[in-house]
């Protein structure tokens, strides 16, 4: 049984690759691991976000964990502000990593260049946020985190710096490893398949929202963007399209047929997106319906994440409080 911690950004509306590379991944681990299960609205805040959005986002995506499937009775769920050790965490591990490991990170290189010449409106977070996300896993002396191909270089640096922090100041964290998902978890835009399902992206008709109605689901698997071949076949390098809609059909239908097997059933594009959208739409309709359930009922909710902040809250505060002897800082008396 190995502790484990993972967390999405409340951020933007949730989509199916937040579903089918996160959340349904996490569901089998309340069974067999140690687990706990954050909304990280600290890190949201990194970026350019309405005060109201987040709070209702926050909110949302407590909603999708639930109606996911996972369950308060055997993960901790929780807010990450709730829990104030984390942002405490941030700032002693903030004084063990260096601000050169922490500008070589690609996801940080990539945001900063998008500012372009505006490097004063690029936000000091941007560069820190890595080691939020150390503090985070830290606190819960952490085994293992379930994340996505993207985050492998940010779970390095957070064993980075437990290592570091060990060696200078004792033995007070957890080396966490990464438990990446297969990469066929890794759901790609519809009109951009190039480039991962995005929170973030504005047009949402890349993006099937784990709230679109069957019409919407059938009307954006319909313009996906795909090839001029016509041939039905899973090649991720020559054909990114219909890969991923072959990758998303596997993954929805969930019964071991792979994509490449999959792809020989079908002699036209048309006949290979109906029948993702069904898969799709059949997946979603159950979690549909108990997070309408869940959203009916928000009052339990908020007690639930209650409950979750103070379970998180005492662990995390344990390790703080070692972390805190271990650099020298005074006991208040
Ligand atoms: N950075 C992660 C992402 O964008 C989210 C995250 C924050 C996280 N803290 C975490 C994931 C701790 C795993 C563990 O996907």
């Amino acid at each position: 049984m190995a502790r484990v911690f993972s967390g999405i950004q409340p951020s933007g509306t949730l989509h199916l690759g937040n579903y089918l590379g996160a959340l349904r991944r996490w569901v089998p681990y309340q069974d067999s691991d140690d687990t706990r299960f954050c909304i990280v609205d600290l890190h949201a805040l990194t970026l350019d976000i309405e005060p109201a959005a987040l709070r209702a986002q926050t909110l949302d995506t407590a909603l999708a964990y639930l109606a996911a499937g996972l369950d308060p009775a055997r993960a901790v769920l929780f807010v990450q502000s709730h829990v104030p050790a984390h942002a405490e965490l941030t700032w002693l591990l903030e004084c063990t990593a260096s601000y050169g490991e922490l500008a070589r990170m690609t996801q940080f290189k990539d945001k900063a260049a998008r500012g372009g010449s505006h490097q004063e409106l690029v936000r000091a977070s941007l560069l820190t946020y890595p080691v939020l996300m150390a503090a985070d896993i830290l606190a819960y002396r952490t085994e293992k985190v379930p994340v996505g191909d993207d985050q492998r270089q940010h779970i390095e640096l957070a064993r980075t710096v437990a290592t570091r922090f060990n060696a200078r100041y004792g033995d007070v964290f957890v080396v966490p490893d990464a438990d990446i998902a297969p990469v066929a978890a890794r759901i790609m835009d519809l009109q951009q398949p190039d480039r991962k399902m995005s929170k973030s992206i504005p047009s949402p008709a890349g993006r099937i929202d784990l709230t679109d109605t069957p019409d919407e689901i059938r009307r954006k698997v319909r313009r996906a963007v795909t090839d001029t071949a016509a041939e039905v076949a899973y090649d991720p390098d020559r054909k990114p399209g219909i890969a991923n809609l072959l990758d998303i059909l596997a993954a929805a239908l969930d019964d071991g047929g792979s994509p490449a097997v999959l792809a020989e059933r079908y002699a036209s594009y048309g006949a290979l997106k109906a029948d993702v959208a069904d898969a799709v739409v059949a997946l979603l309709e159950p979690f549909q319906a108990r997070l309408a359930a869940w959203r009916a009922d928000a009052g339990e909710v908020h007690k639930l994440l209650a409950a979750g902040a103070a379970a998180a809250r005492a662990e995390a505060e344990h390790t703080l409080g070692r972390a805190r002897e271990a650099v020298g800082l005074l006991a208040p008396a």
